[in-house]
């Protein structure tokens, strides 16, 4: 058997719940607040997954315009089955969604800081982020 992997097949929350906890990104996403995982899935609008057989064992699940930004929100793959290449794949396929001029952008986990600059992503000490508990200052 082989990976396989599909643009935006349908996954359960309980399968994205399972690989981001089987993957450790659980530590960094509100796993236990179902509405918001299940709005999470709901509404990015490219999903790239790898399956083993019916298992799901790898996500990249993006927002984008397809056209200037792409904001590739999780990446996850299944402890067993990292450093395989899956991670890999998932952007690849993530990126041939998307126009020629379309920039991927994300947020690294402290732990896989150093694996986007191993596949060609340049840090931007420009990237700013507002939590949802502050306000626009005046
Ligand atoms: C980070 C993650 C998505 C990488 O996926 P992966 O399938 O394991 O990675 P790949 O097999 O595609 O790795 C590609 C290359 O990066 C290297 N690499 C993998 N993880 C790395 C890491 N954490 N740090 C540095 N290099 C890493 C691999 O050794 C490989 O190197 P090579 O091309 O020289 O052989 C995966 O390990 C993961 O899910 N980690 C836990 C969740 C997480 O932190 N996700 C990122 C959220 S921002």
């Amino acid at each position: 058997m082989k990976i396989e992997y599909k643009v935006n097949a349908p996954v359960s929350t309980d399968q994205f719940v399972e690989l981001l906890k089987a993957s450790n990104l659980a530590e960094r996403r509100p796993v236990d607040d179902r509405v918001c995982m299940a709005g999470m899935l709901a509404n990015s609008n490219l999903t790239v997954t790898a399956w083993w057989g019916g298992k799901l064992v790898g996500i990249a699940r993006s927002v984008t315009d397809f056209h200037y930004a792409c904001y590739l929100s999780d990446l996850a793959v299944h402890a067993d089955y990292q450093k395989c290449g899956v991670g890999r794949q998932l952007q690849v396929l993530t990126q041939r969604q998307l126009g020629a001029h379309c920039k991927l952008i994300l947020i690294a986990a402290p732990a896989a800081n150093d694996y986007y600059p191993h596949v060609g992503y340049q840090s931007n000490p420009r990237c700013w982020v507002l939590d949802r508990d502050q306000c626009i200052s005046r």
